[in-house]
């Protein structure tokens, strides 16, 4: 716990030096990114180029609300998100809108479902998603009004990817019992282990049953931005709405978070009120017209430099260094007495084989303070009733020494747990 300076504002303004000095305290107290053993999360290091354009767009201060406060920027951001639709696949005409954060993101998809479909006056419908989806699935359920059973998961195979005949069967039982699936929402890239949900054959049922389907690819999605990865993540064309964020992986300062649609358009008649104290918008809608924010910063600024500063190589590396790093570490946590929980990406949870649930709770406890204390942070996610710690590989900082430290740790303490 470290100090935090007086929060109040002082009857006189502080001096510069006064206010670095009161800076300092609370930056001695961050979580940082930046240090090699920083694995637990999906907040890398940030780029220089994404940490620049968000001190000019503080500094440019224009807000994305509408067009008159942000002439370029609005323009910047629409040319961004067509970009970025049409390479993640969702063909000509498709494009998007910058949100704060990934729950954002899927809140505002599962509302352009509901309205697409035609359900916006009905309560008795079903939404399914697997049973690893993140909990912003429910969250923007609930926030819609919806009841809390209208969220039906679906079991997930041994690879963690949601089991295509459960949902086809669960298509069939909401079918017989007269409820109509408002959408279906398959991960790209599951919170604890980063699975693929087999998009190609969800996205038939879909249209078999006229159900939307949003792809919650806020970690995954942007490994279909390289050529060389693409196939990682495989059919996100198929989605109606694709969430993504490159915060979590290319080092984009937060927040950085897209929701695309293969029909852009339907944002603004979803969310568009007019602006009547603005001049009309010089294209389709005002970007406060396009999803639920109204003031917005110009978020798309880090991002588009960001990913100028990355290039097409600097993207793929950075993709192929984060994957590599998961199988180094796989490959010396595979021999330990280990379930191993991991996928196509970059992520890669585990637990001791052979406890009960509250001994690999101790155990993971214990494990994870005993990384802590060689300088080694993961992170301690209940995973299907059990508790497991994970490692994010996203940070280009870490070496094959903290790898091969970590594996020691974890070897050490499943030793001891065995002579206990
Ligand atoms: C798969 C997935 N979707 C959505 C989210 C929510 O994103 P955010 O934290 O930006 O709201 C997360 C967060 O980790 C996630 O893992």
């Amino acid at each position: 716990m470290s100090v935090l300076p007086q929060v109040a504002p002082l009857a006189e303004g502080l001096p510069l030096h006064s206010l670095l000095d009161d800076l300092q305290l609370v930056m001695d107290g961050a979580y940082n990114p930046v240090h090699p053993g920083a694995l637990a999360h999906l907040d890398p290091p940030p780029l220089t180029a994404s940490v620049a354009a968000d001190l000019i767009c503080a500094g440019l201060n224009n807000n994305l609300l509408a067009e008159e406060l942000s002439p370029s920027l609005s323009r910047l951001e629409r040319s961004l998100t067509a970009w970025m639709a049409e390479s993640l696949g969702l063909g000509d005409g498709s494009g998007g809108v910058a949100a704060s954060g990934g729950s954002l993101s899927n809140l505002m998809a599962l509302v352009v479902a509901r309205r697409s479909t035609g359900l916006d006056c009905r309560q008795d419908l079903r939404v399914f998603c697997s049973a690893d989806a993140h909990v912003s699935v429910a969250k923007a359920l609930a926030v819609m009004g919806l009841p809390a059973d209208v969220l039906h998961c679906i079991g997930v195979d041994a690879a963690g990817c949601l089991d295509g005949d459960a949902l086809s069967v669960a298509f069939s039982q909401a079918k017989a019992a007269g409820l109509p699936v408002m959408a279906v929402v398959a991960t790209a890239g599951t919170t604890v282990r980063g699975a693929i949900d087999p998009i190609a054959s969800i996205a038939s049922l879909c249209r078999e049953h006229g159900s939307w389907l949003h792809v919650d690819g806020a970690i995954g999605a942007v490994f279909a931005l390289s050529a060389s990865h693409r196939a990682l993540v495989p059919d996100l064309d198929q989605a109606d709405s694709l969430t993504v964020n490159p915060q979590k992986l290319l080092g984009i300062t937060k927040t950085s978070s897209l929701l695309l649609l293969k029909q852009p358009q339907l944002l603004s008649q979803c969310f568009g009120t007019g602006l009547p104290y603005m001049e009309p918008s010089w294209a389709e809608a005002h970007g406060g017209e396009c999803g639920l924010q109204g003031t917005r910063p110009a978020e798309v600024l880090k991002l588009w430099l960001g990913l100028r500063q990355l290039g097409e190589q600097g993207i793929a590396q950075l993709l192929s260094s984060a994957i590599e790093r998961r199988s180094h570490l796989q490959s010396l946590l595979e021999p330990l007495s280990l379930t191993l929980r991991t996928g196509p990406l970059h992520l890669l949870a585990f637990t001791p084989r052979g406890l009960t649930p509250e001994a690999a709770e101790r155990w993971s406890l214990r494990t994870r303070q005993r990384l802590l204390e060689s300088q080694l942070m993961l992170s301690r996610p209940l995973y299907g009733g059990r508790h497991h710690l994970k490692a994010v590989m996203g940070n280009p900082h870490t070496g094959l020494s903290e790898l091969q430290r970590l594996a020691a740790v974890v070897s050490r303490s499943l030793e001891e747990s065995a002579d206990a």
